[in-house]
């Protein structure tokens, strides 16, 4: 059971197991499948990549997901004090708060150029429903994406518009509407993935894409392809930052979690290759550059519309699916520091308001990688890819990791087998957070700084 978590962090649960499952498929299906995964396997030299983030999913994040999930029922939402509840008394002790910290504020650099990358496709729904993006060529659809990154002021624009919605669906109180949304939407969103994945199939190059995404290339394995593998498991599962936390802390007693992550990964990963089978046959039946970086779903896609009948609506009507999707999402990268700053009520609001406003500055930033300052360079890395690397390919396995520690070895004590349903389910978790998870994690860390 929930431990004491003071009235302050009183919540009400989500209405019912399929909700809560909705909400945690809200929360982890968006941007990461269908942007950042065909751009990260694309950038990576494909197969490599692919089949470890797909290992990485199976070992790590799966049982990750159900750490966080598992810390949230026992601890509460406040995911800074609830970790330094449950470490209390235990070696590191109030240490363990910094997690909380750590995490919560990777999840608001993370929000920062989230919030920009749905506002492109906030515009490219605009754009497709006005027929802006009909008889679209290779190159034509290029000059389009490049038009939007090189013009700051329409960027902010969508930028805005997008968390302004974070705020308001925030601020009405998380279930009710993602709730809703997520259980018409998600089904409608995959639904037309495989559409678009068939009609690639199609008029592009299919065989040429599963050998793209499936083939493994030892070679192109490299340290930073790796870590890269390990911090997109990490993103696109929600994992690392305490959403799931906060998420986990609603879920009725009755539900089993461990189950339910399955379910979560499984629909999680099952999106993100549905997306690179859409994606891919396209680009290599148009002769496009798999190595496009973030751009290569803007320039892909709409040439699969302006080609394709009725494309503009179809057009119009997914890229609007993933702004919801990425809405939901992005919901999810703010509660971690809207519990742990303000609690419930009118504090939270005026939190979540502050919190908000300093993710939309940051993602300024990221704004101007893209034309005034596209001469800058971190590290050699545009802004936006600096800003992006370092949450989403170090900050996130680094919390992660603190995670899996932290209940295989900290919390132990409260997540107990009655959690898992079968005692040999629980010994099978607690080697994979205590034993595996590190390991791997470690070794990918060690392997990148030799
Ligand atoms: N999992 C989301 C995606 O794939 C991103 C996300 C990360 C959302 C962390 C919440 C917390 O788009
Ligand atoms: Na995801």
């Amino acid at each position: 059971a929930r431990t004491q978590t003071g009235a302050a962090d009183a919540a009400p649960e989500w209405s019912s197991r399929a909700a809560f499952i909705a909400a945690a498929v809200g929360s982890a299906v968006g941007l990461g499948n269908i942007w950042k995964f065909p751009y990260m396997a694309g950038v990576s030299g494909g197969g490599a990549f692919v089949l470890t983030y797909l290992g990485f999913v199976a070992l790590v994040g799966v049982p990750v997901l159900i750490a966080e999930l598992l810390l949230g029922r026992h601890g509460g939402p406040s995911i800074v004090q609830a970790l330094g509840r449950m470490a209390a008394g235990a070696r590191g002790g109030r240490l363990w708060n910094g997690l909380g910290w750590f995490v919560a504020l990777t999840a608001l650099g993370v929000l920062s150029f989230y919030s920009v990358v749905a506002g492109w496709a906030l515009a490219y729904a605009a754009k497709a429903a006005v027929g802006g993006l009909s008889a679209l060529t290779p190159q034509a659809s290029t000059r389009t994406f490049d038009a939007l990154l090189a013009d700051p002021a329409q960027m902010i624009a969508w930028h805005t518009l997008v968390m302004g919605a974070v705020v308001a669906i925030v601020a009405r109180g998380v279930k009710g509407g993602i709730e809703r949304a997520v259980r018409w939407l998600m089904p409608l969103l995959t639904a037309l993935l495989v559409v678009l994945a068939v009609y690639a199939g199609g008029v592009g190059d299919f065989a040429r894409a599963v050998e793209f995404l499936f083939r493994p290339d030892v070679s192109a394995l490299t340290p930073e392809v790796a870590m890269a593998a390990a911090g997109h498991a990490f993103f696109t599962l929600s994992l690392g930052l305490g959403a799931m936390m906060v998420y986990g802390a609603y879920v009725p007693k009755s539900v089993s979690i461990p189950r339910a992550a399955v379910w979560v990964a499984a629909a999680d990963t099952v999106c993100a290759l549905l997306a690179g089978l859409a994606i891919f046959p396209l680009v290599f039946g148009f002769g496009l550059d798999p190595a496009a970086g973030p751009g290569l779903i803007f320039v892909t896609l709409p040439v699969a519309f302006a080609a394709m009948p009725g494309g503009a609506v179809v057009g119009a009507l997914f890229f609007l699916l993933i702004v919801v999707a990425a809405l939901t999402s992005a919901v999810a990268l703010i509660e971690p520091l809207a519990a742990a700053l303000g609690g419930a009520g009118e504090r939270r609001r005026v939190w979540t308001l502050r919190l908000a406003a300093g993710a939309w500055a940051l993602g300024l930033a990221s704004v101007f990688s893209f034309n005034l300052w596209s001469d800058v360079r971190l590290f050699g890395q545009t802004v936006f890819d600096f800003i992006a690397h370092v949450t989403g390919d170090l900050a996130l396995p680094l919390g992660g990791l603190g995670f899996a520690v932290f209940a295989g070895w900290v919390a132990g004590r409260s997540l107990t087998a009655a959690d898992f349903g079968s005692p040999r389910v629980h010994a099978a978790w607690l080697l994979l957070v205590r034993f595996v998870a590190p390991t791997v994690l470690a070794l990918v860390f060690l392997d990148l700084l030799v």
